[in-house]
């Protein structure tokens, strides 16, 4: 999205519920969906439309500063046309907080849920697009797949004819001038911007909505959205690279064994390549990042550890991400020590330690680059993983 100074367009991304219903600690938007909060997951479908626009965050006032990390580094160069202003007790309340942010300029409102984390920007293309061209209130809706029922307590009354019923989504898009008349007119708390829209006499009609741009509101919600970001296959496959400067003054640990007549390695821990490259693969494959981001080179509890407790929480962590270990490949460039004596040694140690087959190469680099000039060791680790649920 290009940076203009006075857009036409704005689109308030309300945020500041607490997420009862998810029921975690900290208020929903801030919770993690693979690494990324949600609230950055929907940025980034924002900023992606097509279209310039002044954004407004509205989230908790105890979360402003981090509401407003999140925004800018989502935003980068843009953030110029971004805000992050407090919400209110319902949402409602905070929309209409949304509202009383808006530049001049702006003849065209989105309001969007950012608890729907994976709304695609195509949808809030079509949107604006359905807006700008019908002059009236726009909402995505979707067809009802399940047979509904009119009940009374336990008691089944009647079918209702679903084909008269859609579910509906955000971004819901209205005219600037009219939405903020009905906001001002409100006098009910209302489920939706449409029904306040309509409760002040607006017309609003409907567009195709999405799949993935479903509301997480429950843990069960959380989970579909991690499976929707695993690729759909469920198996996915990661890399890492760890590459550390002989040290004659260490003790040469490498593939989890002890070395006793080679140089040891520099670094942290212990020095360790081959297991650290395939933490960092094992990480790369669930999308968690790698080691410096998990453990920190200047933790001090892990400062002597050895690699093998990084292996094992690095196991911990891709299990509690829904998935398990199918295999692991790593390759180990450098003029000491040579592997092949010990090469199946490491491969029954690693494999023990990961339960699943870890398979174990080595080159050299014929003379060129660090490891060739012999003054480091490489190591070079893919891992394939497959969903575990
Ligand atoms: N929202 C808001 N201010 C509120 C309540 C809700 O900005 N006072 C926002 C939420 O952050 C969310 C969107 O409105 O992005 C949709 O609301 P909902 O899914 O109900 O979120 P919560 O109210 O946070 O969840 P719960 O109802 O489970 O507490
Ligand atoms: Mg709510």
């Amino acid at each position: 999205m290009p940076i203009v100074t006075a857009p036409r367009l704005a689109i308030i991304v309300v945020a500041a519920g607490s997420g009862t219903r998810l029921g975690r600690e900290e208020p929903k938007a801030f919770v993690e969906v693979r690494g990324q909060t949600i609230l950055e997951r929907c940025l980034h479908g924002v900023l992606d439309s097509i279209e310039p626009a002044q954004i407004v965050v509205v989230a908790p006032a105890s979360h402003l500063a981090t509401a407003t990390r999140i925004a800018q580094r989502v935003a980068g160069p843009a953030s110029d046309a971004l805000s992050v202003v407090a919400g209110g007790a319902s949402r409602q309340t905070s929309v209409a907080a949304g509202l009383a942010a808006l530049g001049a300029e702006v003849d065209t409102v989105l309001v969007h849920d950012a608890a729907r984390a994976l709304t695609p920007p195509a949808l809030i293309d079509r949107v604006v697009r359905a807006v700008r061209s019908s002059g009236t209130g726009v909402i995505p809706a979707l067809p009802v797949s399940d047979t509904i029922k009119r009940v009374d307590g336990e008691t089944v009354l009647e079918t209702v004819d679903r084909s008269e019923l859609v579910h509906v989504q955000t971004p819901q898009g209205f005219p600037r001038a009219e939405l903020d008349a009905a906001y001002a007119a409100a006098a009910a708390e209302h489920t939706d911007d449409a029904a306040l829209f309509s409760a002040a006499g607006g017309r609003v009609i409907t567009v195709e909505g999405e799949a993935r741009a479903f509301k997480i509101t429950t843990p069960w919600d959380l989970r579909r959205a991690e499976n929707v970001l695993g690729v759909s296959t469920g198996i996915r496959t990661g890399v890492g690279i760890d590459v550390h400067a002989y040290d004659e003054g260490s003790p040469m640990w490498l593939g989890g064994l002890y070395w006793p007549d080679e140089p040891g390695l520099a670094g942290h821990s212990d020095g360790d390549a081959l297991i650290h490259a395939i933490c960092d693969a094992l990480l790369s494959a669930a999308g968690l990042g790698d080691l410096g981001t998990r453990f920190g080179s200047s933790a001090t509890e892990y400062a002597d550890a050895r690699s093998e407790v990084f292996l094992r929480e690095t196991l911990a962590l891709v299990d509690g991400a829904g998935y398990a270990v199918g295999n692991v490949a790593v390759q180990v460039v450098a003029n000491r020590p040579r592997l092949t004596g010990r090469r199946v040694e490491i491969e029954t140690r690693l494999t023990q330690l990961l339960g699943a087959p870890v398979s174990v190469s080595a080159t050299t680099a014929d003379g060129l680059g660090l490891s060739g000039r012999g003054e480091g060791l490489m190591a070079i680790a893919t891992a394939l993983i497959t969903a575990s649920a």
